[in-house]
């Protein structure tokens, strides 16, 4: 398995890889992951070194994406979407693929990731949102789900989480 910068040509596979490791009886057209990925690859936020896929082979079997984002005046980055084939699950990829972007972001000298997910990301450092007084919108459950990972110690800011466009609605809600 080996982990590289993702590129065009491995789209329709990553989607593939994607929908294996989220779909579920309730997936739907309006929003999914596989189709999300391919819409943050056209936004703004896009950072073509921080998104990276796993391949077995040539075969992808992982991806993930850091995009930009802000608190405040401050610039950092959002992580997701993360997923692994099902049948390559707890293998280590998953960890791998977390572990290679926080590498990239900190070599491109970004202070913190964020993102909303659950108890999968405490292994990397990641901390609730809610103990720097973080939040990304009115939802409690959305602010409960915010984890933030600061990269540089020093800069430890406080507000709120606005992604880039791609992760809204037209009428400014999270998708
Ligand atoms: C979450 C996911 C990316 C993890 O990738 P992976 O390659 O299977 O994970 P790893 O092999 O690196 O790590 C496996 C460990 O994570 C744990 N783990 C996996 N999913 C977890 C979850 N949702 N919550 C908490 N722990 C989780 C496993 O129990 C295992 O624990 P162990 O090391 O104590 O045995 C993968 O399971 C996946 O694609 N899931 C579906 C999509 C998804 O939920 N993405 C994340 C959205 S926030």
């Amino acid at each position: 398995m080996i982990i590289k910068t993702f590129e065009i040509s491995y789209l329709h596979d990553t989607k593939d890889a994607l929908k294996s490791a989220f779909y579920h009886e309730n997936s739907n057209d309006v929003f999914n992951e596989w189709e999300f990925a391919e819409k943050l690859l056209k936004s703004d936020g896009y950072l073509k070194e921080l998104c990276v896929i796993a391949l077995d082979g040539e075969k992808v079997v992982g991806y993930n994406a850091l995009t930009k984002a802000k608190i405040g005046n401050s610039s950092g980055l959002a992580l997701g979407p993360l997923g692994v084939r099902k049948e390559y699950q707890n293998k280590g990829i998953g960890s791998a693929l977390v572990e290679e972007c926080i590498k990239r972001a900190e070599k491109f000298g970004f202070s913190w990731i964020a993102l909303l997910g659950g108890d999968y990301y405490l292994r990397f450092g990641f901390e609730s949102g809610k103990k720097y007084g973080i939040t990304i919108s009115e939802n409690e459950f959305d602010n409960e789900h915010l984890q933030i990972l600061f990269l540089d110690k020093s800069d430890k800011i406080s507000g709120k989480l606005v992604y880039c466009d791609a992760f809204y609605d037209c009428e400014g809600n999270l998708l």
